[in-house]
C-alpha cells in the first residue's frame, strides 16, 4: 500500500504522531511531506491554472513533488492542528493549489479510486470545522471515501497527552487502519462525485471553459466513459 502524508505544520506535534500512528497501522511505503517547509508558497490568484493549464501555474515545478506522491498513493492521509477553529494557513495555501483538480474543473481520475483520512488535533475544539476545510478538497477531487479523526486532546504538545486520551486514540486509528485495509471494501464514487460529474458532464458537452471541456473530451467524460470504476 502507498501512502501519501501531508502535515499541516513543520513540526511532528500532537497531529502529526496520530497521523504517524495510522500510517504505521496501515504499513507500506510512507511518503511524507511537511508544509511550508516541503511547499510554502501561497497562490498569487493568477488563474492560470484553470484557463492556461496547471503547468502554467508559477509554483508548478515546486508543486511536483507532492502532486505525483498525491497521485501514486493508495491511501491520502491530510493532518492538522486546529488554528483558530481551521487548518493551518500552510495547509490552505498548499490545497488552494489545487482548484484545478476539482470535479468541477479537471478531475484527475485516480482520485475516484482512492482512501483518505483526515487529521486534526486541538486543545479544546474546532476539529470539526478544521477536518472540513481538508475534506473539502478531498471529496471535491473525486475521492471517494474519507474519514475523520479530530481530537480535543486538552494539551498542546504529544507528550502532555494522557494515557486515556492515548488510549482513545489507539482504539480511533485501529478501527480505520483495518476498515481501509479491508480487502473487500473497495470505494465507489460518492453521490456528491457522481452529483457533480454529471452536471459538468453535460456543461462540457455543451462547451464550458475551454481548458476544461477539451480535457473532458479527450478522458471520454463528455460520452460513456467515466472516472471511476463500475
Ligand atoms: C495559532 C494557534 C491557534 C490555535 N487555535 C486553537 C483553537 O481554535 N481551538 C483549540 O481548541 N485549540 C487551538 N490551538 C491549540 C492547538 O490546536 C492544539 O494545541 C493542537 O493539539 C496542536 O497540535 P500539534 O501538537 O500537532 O501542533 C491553537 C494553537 C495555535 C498555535
Amino acid at each position: 500500500m502507498k501512502i501519501c502524508v501531508v502535515n499541516g505544520q513543520n513540526h511532528k506535534g500532537s497531529t502529526y504522531h496520530i497521523g504517524k500512528m495510522l500510517a504505521d497501522k496501515l504499513g507500506g511505503e510512507v511518503k511524507e511531506f511537511f508544509l511550508p517547509k516541503d511547499f510554502g508558497e501561497f497562490c498569487c490568484g493568477c488563474t492560470n491554472c484553470f484557463l492556461k493549464g496547471e503547468d502554467k501555474c508559477p509554483h508548478y515545478d515546486k508543486l511536483k513533488p507532492l502532486t505525483n506522491a498525491v497521485d501514486e498513493a493508495d491511501v491520502i492521509i491530510l493532518t492538522s492542528p486546529v488554528y483558530v477553529y481551521h487548518c493551518t494557513g500552510s495547509m490552505k495555501a498548499w490545497l488552494d493549489h489545487y482548484g484545478w483538480r476539482w470535479i468541477v474543473h479537471r478531475p484527475e481520475e485516480k482520485m475516484f479510486s482512492k482512501k483518505a483520512v483526515v487529521i486534526s488535533t486541538a486543545a479544546g475544539a474546532g476539529m470539526r470545522s478544521t477536518n472540513k476545510d481538508m475534506a473539502d478538497s478531498l471529496s471535491f477531487w473525486g475521492i471517494p471515501a474519507i474519514y475523520n479523526i479530530g481530537f480535543g486532546i486538552h494539551a498542546v504538545n504529544w507528550q502532555g497527552v494522557s494515557e486515556k486520551m492515548r488510549a482513545k486514540i489507539e482504539r480511533k486509528t485501529d478501527r480505520i487502519a483495518s476498515k481501509i485495509k479491508s480487502s473487500d471494501f473497495k470505494p465507489k464514487v460518492s453521490l456528491k462525485g457522481w452529483l457533480y460529474f454529471t452536471v459538468f458532464h453535460f456543461a462540457n458537452k455543451k462547451g464550458w471553459n475551454p481548458a476544461d471541456s477539451e480535457y473532458w473530451k479527450a478522458k471520454g467524460w463528455t460520452e460513456n466513459k467515466r472516472p471511476w470504476k463500475k
